[in-house]
């Protein structure tokens, strides 16, 4: 099969172009096995980002035929035999070929603070937080990210402005908000509260489309429009305010 993959090298000049290589053809091969086929048999110059080979780091995310996938969980048998198109994830700035500058990715990320925040900290010797099954599966599809960046490829609003904070942060911070460990959601609210953030979705929906996951951003994320706006509202009516 012929892959014809996009090519950045700063070194030689600004204008980025496309190298066509031919690779063996197994039923079993996915992406990934084809670039490390070229990078290993025809071109050590390729440069991209992988890791796990399973579906699990999120490393390995590139457009393949115009739509963000995962290279590991790919195959090439879905193309068979026309030629596959493999470029640099869309939205950020490319690095070098494949690989794109996850920085503003990774700001984003700490801005939303995905850890647990506790107004008291119990003492270590009390033990665990603990969690009834109920509890963990209010979060624990939208805990399910890898942080692949999948969904910003696929992301219309964050094709227009670049800081829109993204599908998968606001996830992220729902996913918070809604552990019963956690007490930091007024914190969180300050960060996603902005012109940038949780109010700039449109609900396209394609970021729960392309998601290897199945975390369903687009969902978190009108979850967490209706929670604010409730607790907005309850904040008018009760004194004490409303809960996420
Ligand atoms: Fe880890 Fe693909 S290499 S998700």
């Amino acid at each position: 099969m012929v892959l014809k993959v996009f090519r950045y090298r700063p070194e030689r000049g600004p204008e980025p172009y496309f190298d066509e290589y031919e690779v063996p053809y197994r039923g079993e091969m996915v992406i990934l096995d084809a670039l490390n086929y070229v990078k290993d048999e025809l071109d050590g110059s390729l440069s991209y980002r992988w890791s796990c080979r399973m579906g699990v780091c999120g490393s390995c995310g590139m457009m393949v035929n115009y739509k963000p996938r995962l290279t590991c969980s790919t195959f090439l048998r879905e193309f068979y035999p026309e030629p596959v198109v493999v470029e640099p994830l869309e939205g950020f700035p490319v690095v070098r070929d494949l690989v794109v500058d996850m920085t503003g990715f990774m700001e984003k990320l700490q801005a939303v603070k995905p850890w647990i925040i506790r107004r008291h900290e119990s003492p270590v010797e009390s033990g665990e937080y603990l969690q009834t099954p109920e509890e963990v599966e209010r979060y624990k599809q939208f805990s399910m990210c890898i942080n692949c960046m999948l969904c910003y490829a696929a992301c219309p609003v964050f094709g227009r402005d670049p800081d829109f904070l993204g599908p998968a942060v606001l996830a992220l911070a729902h996913r918070y908000n809604l552990d019963s460990r956690d007490e930091g959601w007024p914190e969180r609210h300050q960060a996603i509260a902005v012109d940038w953030g949780l109010w700039d979705c449109t609900f396209i929906g394609e970021c729960s489309v392309v998601c290897p996951k199945d975390v369903d951003p687009a969902a978190a994320i009108q979850r967490e429009k209706v929670a604010r706006t409730t607790d907005a509202m309850l904040s008018m009516m009760l004194p004490f305010g409303g809960q996420p």
